[in-house]
């Protein structure tokens, strides 16, 4: 459904993807692992067009979208949640998931605001509060379900379990495997391997903007060497 090739791009003279190549099968949870500064969010930024590649290719759903803008990007169907929640904060949870409203998605799980507010069920206990009223953790779940709004069939979510405790990391878990039981194909990348372990079925794994590793969650489990090689710190 996403295939990423032999990505290349550069802020200014720095050149820091080389080479990103990755596969998201239809209906798959795919985590993108590595540690800071590592290339993350930068090869999210690069699939939507947000970063432009200097050389390589995306596409979605067998449609080329590489040199595309990122608003016909995400009109095609491909979420994105970026690391920085951008949630409106003097708008109310049900103002801010009118906000990303767009029209239903053939081969794409539809939502309504109630349907979200089942996946999401402590953002049903707050829809008119202001967004700036509410935790991290729930601003994290209102981007994401905003997001949903606009009835993507694949979502790019930047570090989920970023700055989340404990208890609320494992809730992110379970609320990022119900939009898969949906049908809703993810790619997420994180450094907390845990959180990964978890939900996603694949996982990549990026150093110096560079895919070093690619295996099951199950095989990279029993890989201590690659673990310690560009995960643990
Ligand atoms: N706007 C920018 N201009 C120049 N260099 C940048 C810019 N954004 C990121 N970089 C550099 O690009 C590299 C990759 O950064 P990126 O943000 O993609 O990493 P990341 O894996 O998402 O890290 P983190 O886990 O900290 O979010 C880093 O060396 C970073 O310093
Ligand atoms: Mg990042």
């Amino acid at each position: 459904m996403l295939d990423v090739a032999d990505l290349h791009s550069h802020y200014g003279r720095a050149h820091i993807l080389a080479d990103v190549t990755l596969h998201v099968g239809r209906g798959e949870v795919v985590a993108l692992l590595g540690r800071n500064g590592a290339g993350k969010s930068t090869t999210f930024k690069t699939i939507m067009g947000l970063v432009k590649p200097t050389s390589g290719s995306v596409m979605f759903n067998g449609e080329t979208i590489s040199g595309a803008g990122s608003h016909t990007i995400c009109q095609k169907g491909l979420g994105y949640v970026p690391e920085d929640r951008r949630i409106f904060t003097d708008l109310t949870v049900m103002e801010n998931l009118e906000v990303g409203r767009q029209p239903e998605r053939e081969g794409a799980p539809a939502w309504t605001v109630e349907k979200l507010f089942s996946v999401f069920p402590n953002l049903a206990e707050m829809r008119n509060r202001p967004g700036g009223r509410m935790s991290g953790g729930e601003q994290q779940m209102l981007t994401i379900a905003r997001t949903l709004m606009g009835h993507p069939s694949a979502i790019l979510l930047d570090e989920p379990s970023e700055g989340l405790a404990p208890v609320i990391v494992e809730q992110m878990a379970q609320t990022i495997g119900a939009l898969k039981s949906e049908g809703l194909t993810v790619l997420l990348s994180e450094q907390n391997l845990h959180f990964a372990t978890l939900l996603a079925d694949r996982a990549y794994i990026i150093e110096k903007g560079r895919i070093r590793y690619e295996g099951t969650m199950a095989d990279l489990a029993a890989d201590e060497e690659v673990r310690a090689a560009y995960l643990t710190v």
